[in-house]
């Protein structure tokens, strides 16, 4: 058997995270899976793995650069290469949305994800069918509440400057106050985790651009049972396990166009990169479908 597939989790505490080690715990293919749950405490969820995989927990912050490179030195000192990298970790502060609480999401979401990249991208050496994987959500379409030239701005960026350009000017207008951010085109109300997930959207492009050795890809989980998905009106109907499975499949499925359909989580990957996946609509678990987010 060949070596395992080591795997990087993040925010594996609770919610979608604790549902994306988990699923992945359970699986049965070609090559063990060593998956690093990471937390900012460090928690261990318990949860069941098959034998050979394992789960290993460590701390991580996201936004600590030193709490970034002592993972990473951690993991490569154990293993060489980390194969997967899964930014599941996020906040949401659109309830209580303040300057201060903008920031905190834009740079925990943005900033936080940007980092962890960087680090994975920035290994000795980059295992053959290294991936990268990003939960972001349907919340980061651009053809909603923004004015035409900061889509453009958005759809046109190819650099990290360009994205750090974006997240920077979005917090300096809203400083101005409502009218400020509306009449710049961020749109109106709290728009902090909107603006967090469309920048790791467009990053997923810009890296997938720039590191064709990678295939970077993100995706929605849908509305699922979770802290934050309590924040919406109503009940979550996903299980943290359906929320994760779109996860699951960019990390270690076949990426072609029908998909893992039955679920079986084979790694023999089509080569798709640079693509936001999503299910038929928040409401339903499945594996996803690629879509062309620059369209939406
Ligand atoms: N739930 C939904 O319906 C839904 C819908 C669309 C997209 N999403 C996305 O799905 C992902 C998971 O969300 P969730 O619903 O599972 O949220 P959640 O229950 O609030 O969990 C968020 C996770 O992120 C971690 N985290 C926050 N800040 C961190 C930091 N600075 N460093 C490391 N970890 C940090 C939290 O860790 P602590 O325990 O340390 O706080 C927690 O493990 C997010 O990217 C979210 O935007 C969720």
């Amino acid at each position: 058997m060949e070596g395992p597939l080591v795997i990087v989790v993040t925010g594996s505490s609770r919610g979608i995270g604790k549902g994306i080690i988990t699923l992945l715990a359970k699986q049965n293919i070609t090559r063990p899976l060593y998956i690093y749950a990471t937390s900012r405490n460090g928690t261990k969820t318990g949860v069941e793995v098959l034998a050979p995989n394992k789960v290993l927990y460590r701390t991580l912050d996201i936004t600590d650069s030193s709490s970034i490179q002592s993972l990473f030195a951690q993991v490569l000192a154990s293993h060489g290469a980390i194969d997967i990298l899964i930014n599941n970790a996020a906040v949401s502060n659109d309830y209580r949305e303040t300057l201060e609480y903008a920031a905190e999401t834009i740079w925990t979401n943005y900033g936080g994800t940007r980092d962890m990249c960087a680090a994975f991208l920035a290994q000795p050496i980059i295992p053959p069918g290294a991936r990268i994987v990003s939960v972001t959500s349907g919340m980061n379409a651009l053809s909603t509440s923004y004015g035409v030239q900061l889509q453009t701005r958005f759809r046109q960026a190819t650099s990290i400057d360009d994205l750090d350009a974006l997240a920077k000017g979005y917090l300096a207008d809203m400083s101005r106050g409502p009218d400020a951010q509306r009449a710049a085109g961020w749109g109106s109300g709290a728009r902090s985790y909107k603006v967090s997930k469309a920048l790791i959207e467009t990053l997923t492009i810009v890296l997938a651009q720039h590191h064709p050795e990678v295939l970077v890809n993100n995706c929605c989980p849908g509305w699922t049972n979770t802290e934050m998905g309590k924040q919406g009106k109503g009940t979550p109907p996903k299980t943290i396990e359906e929320g994760a499975m779109t996860a699951v499949r960019l990390a270690i499925g076949d990426l072609g166009p029908g998909g893992d359909g039955a679920g079986g989580l084979g790694i023999e990957g089509e080569r798709v990169s640079g693509m936001f996946y999503e299910n038929e609509n928040i409401m339903v678990a499945g594996w996803g479908k690629a879509k062309v987010w620059r369209e939406t």
